[in-house]
Protein backbone atom coordinates (compact mmCIF):
# COMPACT_ATOMS: atom_id res chain seq x y z
CA UNK A 1 0.00 0.00 0.00
CA UNK A 2 2.81 2.50 -0.22
CA UNK A 3 1.84 3.13 -3.79
CA UNK A 4 -1.34 4.30 -2.38
CA UNK A 5 -1.50 7.97 -1.80
CA UNK A 6 -2.76 9.15 1.78
CA UNK A 7 -3.42 11.87 4.16
CA UNK A 8 -1.96 12.08 7.48
CA UNK A 9 -4.09 12.55 10.96
CA UNK A 10 -3.51 12.97 14.38
CA UNK A 11 -6.04 10.80 16.56
CA UNK A 12 -5.90 12.18 19.89
CA UNK A 13 -8.32 11.28 22.86
CA UNK A 14 -8.46 11.14 27.01
CA UNK A 15 -8.89 7.99 28.14
CA UNK A 16 -9.43 6.64 31.94
CA UNK A 17 -7.91 9.91 32.61
CA UNK A 18 -4.71 9.95 30.33
CA UNK A 19 -4.10 11.93 27.28
CA UNK A 20 -3.23 9.78 23.91
CA UNK A 21 -2.19 10.75 20.74
CA UNK A 22 -0.87 9.41 17.75
CA UNK A 23 -0.49 9.43 13.92
CA UNK A 24 -2.35 7.66 11.52
CA UNK A 25 -2.69 7.32 7.92
CA UNK A 26 -5.40 4.39 7.86
CA UNK A 27 -8.23 6.44 8.00
CA UNK A 28 -11.36 6.10 5.55
CA UNK A 29 -14.70 7.42 4.83
CA UNK A 30 -17.19 4.41 5.46
CA UNK A 31 -20.64 5.66 5.62
CA UNK A 32 -22.52 8.83 4.96
CA UNK A 33 -25.80 7.90 6.35
CA UNK A 34 -24.86 8.09 9.52
CA UNK A 35 -21.44 9.53 8.70
CA UNK A 36 -19.04 7.23 9.88
CA UNK A 37 -15.27 6.68 9.66
CA UNK A 38 -12.57 4.15 10.39
CA UNK A 39 -9.32 3.55 11.33
CA UNK A 40 -6.99 0.97 12.41
CA UNK A 41 -4.95 1.06 15.44
CA UNK A 42 -2.19 -1.64 15.54
CA UNK A 43 -1.87 -3.89 18.94
CA UNK A 44 1.03 -3.50 19.15
CA UNK A 45 1.39 0.08 19.98
CA UNK A 46 1.77 1.39 23.91
CA UNK A 47 -1.49 3.08 23.73
CA UNK A 48 -3.78 0.00 22.15
CA UNK A 49 -5.34 -0.82 25.66
CA UNK A 50 -6.71 2.87 25.63
CA UNK A 51 -7.55 3.21 21.91
CA UNK A 52 -9.78 0.04 23.19
CA UNK A 53 -11.67 2.09 25.54
CA UNK A 54 -11.91 5.25 24.26
CA UNK A 55 -15.18 6.63 23.74
CA UNK A 56 -15.24 9.15 21.58
CA UNK A 57 -11.98 10.51 19.77
CA UNK A 58 -10.77 13.72 17.60
CA UNK A 59 -9.23 13.54 14.13
CA UNK A 60 -6.83 15.83 13.00
CA UNK A 61 -5.77 16.54 9.38
CA UNK A 62 -2.07 17.59 9.44
CA UNK A 63 -1.01 20.09 6.91
CA UNK A 64 1.73 20.49 4.75
CA UNK A 65 3.52 22.95 7.43
CA UNK A 66 2.84 20.59 10.13
CA UNK A 67 5.86 17.78 9.87
CA UNK A 68 6.60 18.34 13.08
CA UNK A 69 3.25 17.26 14.57
CA UNK A 70 4.35 13.98 12.88
CA UNK A 71 7.43 13.88 14.51
CA UNK A 72 6.24 14.47 18.40
CA UNK A 73 2.94 12.32 17.63
CA UNK A 74 5.45 8.87 16.80
CA UNK A 75 8.26 9.74 19.61
CA UNK A 76 7.89 8.05 22.53
CA UNK A 77 9.27 9.02 26.25
CA UNK A 78 7.68 12.23 26.21
CA UNK A 79 4.42 14.33 26.53
CA UNK A 80 2.98 14.51 23.43
CA UNK A 81 1.13 17.29 24.17
CA UNK A 82 3.34 19.55 25.96
CA UNK A 83 2.92 23.11 24.89
CA UNK A 84 0.48 22.55 22.25
CA UNK A 85 -3.15 24.31 22.63
CA UNK A 86 -5.63 22.13 23.32
CA UNK A 87 -9.29 22.30 23.02
CA UNK A 88 -11.29 20.59 25.70
CA UNK A 89 -14.41 18.58 25.19
CA UNK A 90 -17.42 20.25 24.74
CA UNK A 91 -20.73 19.54 24.18
CA UNK A 92 -20.17 19.85 20.77
CA UNK A 93 -16.88 18.48 20.26
CA UNK A 94 -17.42 15.76 23.03
CA UNK A 95 -13.04 15.01 22.50
CA UNK A 96 -9.82 16.34 23.29
CA UNK A 97 -8.10 17.98 20.42
CA UNK A 98 -5.94 20.21 19.21
CA UNK A 99 -6.28 23.45 18.71
CA UNK A 100 -3.54 23.55 15.96
CA UNK A 101 -5.44 21.95 13.42
CA UNK A 102 -7.58 23.71 10.48
CA UNK A 103 -9.40 20.08 9.76
CA UNK A 104 -10.68 18.38 13.17
CA UNK A 105 -14.14 15.94 13.55
CA UNK A 106 -14.80 14.44 16.59
CA UNK A 107 -16.29 11.17 16.53
CA UNK A 108 -18.14 8.30 18.79
CA UNK A 109 -16.90 4.47 18.26
CA UNK A 110 -19.86 2.99 17.23
CA UNK A 111 -17.99 -0.69 16.59
CA UNK A 112 -14.68 -2.63 17.01
CA UNK A 113 -13.44 -5.12 14.76
CA UNK A 114 -10.38 -7.37 14.73
CA UNK A 115 -8.69 -7.32 11.66
CA UNK A 116 -4.99 -9.25 12.14
CA UNK A 117 -2.71 -7.82 14.18
CA UNK A 118 -5.04 -4.80 14.17
CA UNK A 119 -8.16 -3.81 15.13
CA UNK A 120 -10.74 -1.78 12.53
CA UNK A 121 -12.16 1.40 14.60
CA UNK A 122 -15.21 2.48 13.22
CA UNK A 123 -17.08 5.37 14.97
CA UNK A 124 -19.90 8.32 14.48
CA UNK A 125 -18.79 11.38 13.37
CA UNK A 126 -20.20 14.14 15.62
CA UNK A 127 -18.94 17.22 14.88
CA UNK A 128 -16.34 19.03 12.53
CA UNK A 129 -14.37 22.06 11.57
CA UNK A 130 -13.02 22.32 8.34
CA UNK A 131 -10.56 24.83 6.63
CA UNK A 132 -7.06 22.57 5.58
CA UNK A 133 -5.90 23.88 1.94
CA UNK A 134 -2.70 21.89 1.59
CA UNK A 135 -2.57 18.85 3.62
CA UNK A 136 0.92 16.46 4.45
CA UNK A 137 0.81 13.40 2.00
CA UNK A 138 2.55 10.35 2.70
CA UNK A 139 3.47 7.99 -0.41
CA UNK A 140 6.70 5.64 -0.85
CA UNK A 141 7.34 6.11 2.90
CA UNK A 142 7.72 9.65 2.50
CA UNK A 143 6.19 12.73 3.83
CA UNK A 144 5.47 14.87 0.44
CA UNK A 145 3.24 18.69 0.49
CA UNK A 146 0.29 17.88 -1.35
CA UNK A 147 -2.03 19.82 -3.63
CA UNK A 148 -3.59 23.64 -3.21
CA UNK A 149 -7.38 24.30 -3.65
C1 LIG B 1 2.73 7.79 8.41
C2 LIG B 1 2.33 7.00 9.61
C3 LIG B 1 1.08 6.42 9.67
C4 LIG B 1 0.68 5.66 10.79
N1 LIG B 1 -0.56 5.11 10.82
C5 LIG B 1 -0.93 4.36 11.88
C6 LIG B 1 -2.24 3.79 11.95
O1 LIG B 1 -3.06 3.95 11.06
N2 LIG B 1 -2.55 3.03 13.04
C7 LIG B 1 -1.66 2.81 14.05
O2 LIG B 1 -1.98 2.12 15.03
N3 LIG B 1 -0.42 3.37 14.03
C8 LIG B 1 -0.04 4.14 12.97
N4 LIG B 1 1.19 4.71 12.93
C9 LIG B 1 2.11 4.43 14.02
C10 LIG B 1 1.82 5.23 15.27
O3 LIG B 1 1.54 6.60 15.01
C11 LIG B 1 3.06 5.16 16.17
O4 LIG B 1 3.40 3.82 16.33
C12 LIG B 1 2.87 5.82 17.49
O5 LIG B 1 4.13 6.13 18.01
C13 LIG B 1 2.13 4.91 18.45
O6 LIG B 1 2.17 5.48 19.72
P1 LIG B 1 2.21 4.62 21.05
O7 LIG B 1 3.17 3.47 20.84
O8 LIG B 1 2.68 5.58 22.09
O9 LIG B 1 0.83 4.15 21.30
C14 LIG B 1 1.58 5.49 11.86
C15 LIG B 1 2.84 6.11 11.82
C16 LIG B 1 3.21 6.86 10.72
C17 LIG B 1 4.57 7.53 10.68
Amino acid sequence: MSGWITGIAVVTAEVDGERVGIVCNSLTSVSLDPILVSWCVDKKIASYPLWRNAMNWAVHFVDAGQEELVHRFTTHGVDRFAGLELIEPSAEHPALALACAQTYFTARTTAQHEAGDHVIIVGEVLAFSDGISQPLTFFRGKFLPGPTV
